[in-house]
């Protein structure tokens, strides 16, 4: 088959027309999607219906599920979906305000996943869309001499601070707290990834820090790194890389973690808003 995809943002973001990701897709269909999500960074599915079972079957033939830390935001049945849901549901943890930062996901594991597959189930009538930016144009509009001075650098990644914080702003936790456990802790060790990224399918280079869970610049003092991952965090979300998704529900977006990054925004959380994700593992950055 060939995907009619239309692109949807100056830089980036392919819209895929008529496609059922519920289809059970043979080698040659999967290899099309790679192609098309390799040549726009990520692909915006309208109109899905998918049970849990055919959300896990498209996302595994990109690769292994990548099960999350916490698992108390885990289907039970089906912990290879994290459950994006201000209300909790089936047995989940609810989050009110999940991914309100910029970040990729699961960046601090020393193999952060190459992609993710969000399924919208549930959204409220006004906001809660999710921003996207395109992290080759910001690399590639990066001055020189900034390309120069982080070409070797690289970055401290870490989970924990951002659970804390998260939980500190979230309705959802605050409403219904819980703690990690020692075995979850033990999984979540600091990493450090290059701050310039070279993706490991295209070979283009891609800038790797993001708000949510890079820390510090490695072996930079903390007013001097402070002050650059400032300037890369800004630079990287500036309007022209950005791509804003309003949600219908049946909307499934197949993003690239390597070279994108993502931002929930705000709504009003008396509203239900209900996301599922599957992620898919990657590979150690370079
Ligand atoms: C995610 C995420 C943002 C949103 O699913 O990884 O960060 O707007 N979601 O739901
Ligand atoms: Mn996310």
């Amino acid at each position: 088959m060939t995907l009619g995809i239309k692109r949807i943002a100056k830089t980036f973001v392919g819209e895929v027309g008529d496609f059922d990701i519920a289809d059970d897709h043979d080698a040659a269909t999967i290899a099309e999607v790679r192609q098309a999500l390799i040549e726009h960074s990520m692909l915006v599915f309208h109109g899905q219906s998918l049970t849990n079972e055919e959300h896990i079957r498209f996302s595994r033939k990109f690769g292994p599920p990548e099960i999350h830390t916490v698992s108390q935001y885990l289907l039970p049945d089906h912990p290879e979906i994290i459950a994006l849901a201000n209300r909790g549901e089936n047995g989940t943890k609810p989050i009110a305000n999940g991914g309100a930062y910029w970040h990729a996901d699961i960046t601090y594991k020393a193999k952060p996943p190459m992609g993710s597959v969000l399924y919208s189930l549930e959204i409220p009538p006004d906001g809660g869309d999710t921003l996207f930016c395109d992290l080759y144009a910001a690399y590639d509009a990066l001055p020189d001499e900034t390309k120069d001075r982080i070409a070797d650098l690289k970055a401290v990644h870490s989970y924990h601070q951002r659970f804390l914080k998260s939980r500190a702003i979230d309705d959802g936790y605050k409403k219904d707290s819980f703690e990690l456990s020692p075995e979850q802790l033990a999984e979540i060790p600091e990493v450090e990834h290059p701050i310039v990224r070279t993706h490991p399918e295209s070979g283009r280079q891609t800038l790797y820090v993001n708000e949510g869970f890079v820390t510090q610049v490695v072996g930079m003092d903390e007013e001097e790194s402070e002050a650059l991952l400032l300037d890369l965090f800004q630079h990287s979300t500036r309007d022209e890389f950005v791509y804003r998704h309003e949600w219908q529900v049946g909307d499934v977006i197949f993003w690239d973690n390597r070279c994108t990054m993502h931002c929930a925004t705000e709504y009003d959380t008396s509203h239900a808003r209900r996301m599922h994700r599957t992620t898919i593992q990657g590979d150690a950055p370079y």
